[in-house]
């Protein structure tokens, strides 16, 4: 469906063009005076350049020929040479009942499908979950829905980082705790048992234990070394560890980003690329890219046009030790392979993006993947605690992600206990829908780059640019129609009405501006318009709400009408936030 600016432009181009104009020139804005107007177009004054005439002369001149134009209420031309609109409330109420039939509310789909993978998650096997991978999950699940609705076929990986040193600090600190185990028996030719010889529990304190130990002790550290080359090299005691290590916390990782709504289509890890790797170090080799510099292989990748310094991709280092870069560069081969997609997105940390380039300039410059694939780097900003520090739990600890969940909900616990009178159990459910649309949407109303507060209080207010607003208002219309239902049924087939208030007027605005928004929000990567889009929404529908008589309207095809157009309300804010990655209660 055409998106509700080009068809204004469409209508004004045509008034350019009979006044002799291009009508190209014809750009048609939202007003930046929405005192004086809805739309606004100023391209009366690139004529006027093009045309050498005063640029409220063509201004006058255009509006003339619109002036009965029927989209159009109002149009006028304004000094020095601005061209005001106010949109007919006929035509307004037509495009939105072609955006209530239409599939997805209008929303174009791509004209090229492309087969995208996005890399997000990126948790580190065996460290516990914390709020520095929320963003990435929460962000990086947001996108996929958006590159998903528009017509793309999408994969998620949640690319496991577990082929590092927390491996083999793990297996060393097991090691001094229970040197009895048989894993460590390198004489042992049996079976390996089946059951972990550790619980989740007890692996979450190993890990943040051996690390400690190792900066404060150079022998342990050593070890934990030696320990990570064996796994490397797959020594089999290792290797059977390392696997009880993976299958219990890829279970607890699952329920976890399950508690998120999080959802990875792939379950790929580090590992996995790890045998592609002696096969690409030849063919660097062998085709020039990769040389050795100061002991280490490494590919050179700054361009002439850098304005700061790209420092070599390294591939080996001087102890045969391959790199995160090596295996980022391997997974791209494996990818290529299994999927040949047409553009692969990180959703990391944006403190990694010298690594991206790096990878993206190797893997292009040897081949790795086709040139025409695209390869993006979505950088997140850190979230911060109110000291404006990286945040913390209260004792100074990094918070998991788990406790930072409970602590949200039970803000909006108690909220929902404070004024409402449902049973406690109601309460606690409600509050776990309630708490993760707070978190996403806190996260997700700011710009993906920046740094943000993370503030429990204020995400998880009732009012304001939060998402238990969001919430908040699509539950009331529900209970509207639910409310419609009980005393008059069904509604008949009626058309959307013009609007008769000033507040349905601008609700029918915000309406129309759905597909614009969504496309975007998947052209720049970007959720945050997509909340700011549904906050505004919100706004227009309660100001609408609190003017007007729904249920207690006479006419009874007036009332439908009401029901049809708060319906459309509820499908366009439950869409968002279903790209958003949460959804809402039926009560709160
Ligand atoms: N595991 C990494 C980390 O915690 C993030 C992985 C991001 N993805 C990638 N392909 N490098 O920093």
């Amino acid at each position: 469906m055409n998106k509700i600016l080009d068809l204004i432009a469409g209508e004004l181009g045509k008034g350019f063009e009979q006044c002799g104009y291009d009508a190209q020139l014809a750009k048609v804005t939202l007003s930046n005076r929405p005192d004086l107007c809805e739309y606004q177009c100023n391209g009366a004054m690139a004529a006027a350049k093009t045309y050498h005439k005063a640029p409220m002369v063509i201004a006058a001149d255009v509006t003339e020929h619109l002036k009965d134009n029927a989209c159009f209420e109002e149009i006028t031309a304004v000094n020095p040479g601005f061209i005001n609109i106010k949109l007919s409330k006929e035509f307004l109420a037509d495009y939105l009942e072609q955006m209530r039939h239409a599939d997805r509310l209008g929303c174009d789909e791509v004209e090229k499908k492309e087969t995208i993978i996005i890399d997000y998650g990126g948790p580190n096997v065996a460290k516990p979950l914390h709020v520095g991978h929320l963003r990435s999950a929460v962000i990086g699940e947001s996108i996929k829905r958006i590159f998903r609705f528009v017509g793309n076929d999408v994969i998620g990986d949640v690319h496991l980082g577990d082929w590092g040193l927390q491996m083999g600090l793990i297996i060393e600190e097991l090691k001094e705790r229970k040197p009895e185990l048989v894993y460590f028996d390198e004489s042992f030719t049996g079976e390996y048992p089946k059951e972990a010889p550790f619980t989740i529990s007890e692996l979450e304190e190993i890990y943040p234990c051996a690390s400690k130990k190792s900066k404060e002790n150079e022998e342990f550290a050593k070890k934990a070394h030696d320990a990570t080359f064996k796994l490397q090299n797959r020594e089999p005691g290792y290797m059977a560890l390392w696997n009880h290590i993976m299958n219990v916390s890829v279970e607890d990782l699952k329920k976890n980003y399950g508690r998120l709504n999080v959802n990875f289509e792939l379950w790929k890890k580090e590992s996995d690329a790890q045998p592609y790797i002696p096969d690409m170090i030849n063919a660097m080799k062998a085709g020039g890219f990769a040389k050795e510099s100061e002991g280490a292989l490494v590919v050179d990748v700054k361009e002439e046009t850098d304005t700061k310094e790209v420092p070599p991709c390294i591939l080996v280092k001087s102890d045969g030790a391959t790199l995160y870069s090596t295996t980022d560069l391997a997974t791209l081969i494996e990818r290529e392979k299994l999927f040949a997609p047409d553009r692969v997105l990180y959703v990391v940390d944006k403190r990694q993006e010298m690594h991206f380039t790096q990878v993206f300039r190797c893997a292009k410059k040897t081949g790795i993947v086709r040139p025409e694939v695209s390869l993006q780097f979505l950088g997140f900003g850190t979230m911060n605690g109110k000291d404006g520090k990286p945040f913390k739990t209260r004792d100074g600890g990094t918070m998991r992600l788990e406790v930072l969940i409970r602590e949200i909900s039970d803000a909006v616990y108690d909220k929902i206990m404070e004024n409402r009178s449902v049973s406690e159990d109601e309460a606690r459910q409600t509050a776990q829908i309630v708490g993760l649309a707070a978190l996403k949407y806190g996260d997700l109303s700011n710009q993906a780059s920046k740094d943000y507060i993370f503030d429990v209080d204020r995400f998880s207010s009732f009012e304001g640019n939060t998402g238990p607003y969001i919430l908040y208002t699509i539950v009331r219309i529900k209970s509207i129609m639910a409310r419609y239902s009980e005393t008059f049924g069904e509604t008949g087939d009626v058309k959307l009405a013009p609007a008769c208030s000033e507040s349905e007027k601008a609700l029918h605005i915000e309406l129309s501006k759905f597909n614009e928004v969504i496309q975007s929000a998947y052209t720049d990567m970007a959720p945050h318009r997509i909340c700011q889009y549904i906050y505004g929404l919100a706004d227009a529908f309660n100001r609408f709400y609190h003017e007007t008589k729904i249920l207690s309207e006479e006419d009874e095809t007036h009332r439908q009408q009401y029901i049809k157009l708060i319906e459309l309300v509820k499908d366009v804010l439950c869409t968002c936030i279903d790209l958003l990655g949460f959804e809402a209660p039926d009560r709160m």
